[in-house]
């Protein structure tokens, strides 16, 4: 069942006050921001780690089979085969695409925009060159699509490159279909592209909608692709660092694991083991549930917006539990009314609903908010209706 819990005072950066307020300047403001869920984790989770923490001491562990139960999953979630010698149990995906980055020095980075930040200081904090390729946006439709045109021009672009790709993709929740994939992949493969893919988000698929991994494809196509993904986002254990990454080439495997075990960052911590370990094992139906309710969640939104808030525009989300809003005729009204605030702050002061701002996710998105629906309906409703009273506030 999914269930909604409380997690003030629990030290979650996501309730933290201060972190709040530097976000909306409002340390009150309801959090529908930082990408974890206010839902439960799988009972399964919930009674391992309660039974290692009633052990009462936390030793070093050792796992047995922890790559092959993620492999068991990818297998029954993904219909994707993969064996022992392509996958490598790693310490999350930040770390695991940093360490990727390292390990292909010189290359300069495309980045798909809008994107997760933290993309872009990978690729700084390398020194490398970035390409921002930017989505094309349909503003009637409310939706993102990717700019293959766009694509090209850039990878024809002088020097050797790595495309940082996010599928599904935050913050649109994007799930990019096979034939995108493929067209993706023969770019790529034409200028000699490696491919970082960052699945974290592929488990919270929709029930409506299909996820590939891009792995299927690039090994199809020949080309070389590094996929990440990990269950964090899936079960709510983010805070459990944990993740596998996918080779298709058996060198940069080896090369990536070298690494991890030349910088001791290969080992996985006791708990975040055992709750990976318990929610692939037994997570299964648990996820088909909360899938149906985050697709439900997203339609709520979306009829509320379209009947009450107008002003908003929903983009309609494939997978997981954020997305963009569009709130460019909110930003009009507030510049028509002299208010000199962004839509962030705004809507935490006049709203107390706190979200992300557009632009950081890159330049140009001033007009968005992404809001995360990983929590229950009532709380998703009470803030729409705090924020349809806010813009309704705005003198015209
Ligand atoms: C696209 C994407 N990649 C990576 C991460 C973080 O992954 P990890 O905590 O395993 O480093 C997030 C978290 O929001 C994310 O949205």
């Amino acid at each position: 069942m999914v269930e909604r819990i409380e997690r003030s005072n629990t030290n979650s950066v996501k309730y933290n006050p201060k972190a709040i307020e530097n976000l909306c300047g409002n340390p009150n403001a309801e959090p529908f921001w930082v990408a974890d869920m206010d839902l439960a984790s799988p009972n399964a989770a919930n009674e391992a780690l309660v039974a290692t923490a009633q052990l009462g001491l936390y030793g070093y562990p050792a796992f047995d089979g922890l790559d092959q139960a993620f492999i068991d999953w990818v297998r029954m979630r993904h219909s994707c085969t993969l064996s022992k010698t392509d996958v490598v149990v790693s310490p999350g995906i930040l770390a695991s695409i940093a360490v990727m980055t390292e390990l292909l020095p010189g290359k300069d980075v495309i980045i798909p925009r809008p994107a997760y930040k933290p993309f872009v200081d990978i690729a700084r904090n390398h020194g490398r060159r970035i390409h921002d390729w930017p989505l094309s946006y349909d503003r009637e439709e409310g939706r993102f699509d990717l700019d293959f045109a766009a694509l090209e021009e850039i990878a024809s672009r002088p020097g050797s490159k790595i495309l940082y790709f996010c599928s599904p993709h935050n913050p649109s929740g994007r799930v990019w279909n096979r034939a995108e994939l493929e067209k993706t992949a023969e770019i790529c493969k034409k200028y000699d592209i490696v491919v970082f893919s960052d699945e974290i988000h592929c488990d919270l698929t929709f029930p409506s909608q299909h996820h590939t991994p891009f792995f299927e494809v690039a090994r199809e196509m020949d080309l070389e692709c590094i996929v990440f993904m990990a269950p964090s986002k899936t079960f709510n254990i983010a805070g459990e660092h944990f993740s596998a990454t996918v080779f298709t080439d058996l060198s940069t495997r080896e090369a990536f694991s070298t690494y991890l075990e030349k910088m001791r960052m290969g080992e996985i911590s006791l708990f975040s083991g055992t709750a990976a370990l318990a929610c692939y094992k037994h997570g299964y139906n648990w996820l088909m549930e909360l899938t149906a309710y985050l697709e439900d969640n997203a339609k709520l939104i979306g009829d509320f917006l379209k009947t009450q808030l107008p002003q908003v525009r929903f983009i309609m989300p494939q997978a997981s539990f954020v997305t963009f809003l569009d709130c460019s005729q909110v930003r009009t009204m507030l510049q028509n009314a002299g208010k000199d605030i962004d839509l962030v702050h705004f809507f935490g002061k006049e709203a107390s609903v706190a979200m992300n701002a557009g632009p950081w996710f890159g330049e140009g998105y001033e007009d968005f908010l992404r809001f995360n629906y990983g929590t229950d309906k009532n709380h998703i409703l009470e803030a729409l209706k705090r924020m349809k009273k806010a813009v309704e506030g705005i003198p015209s």
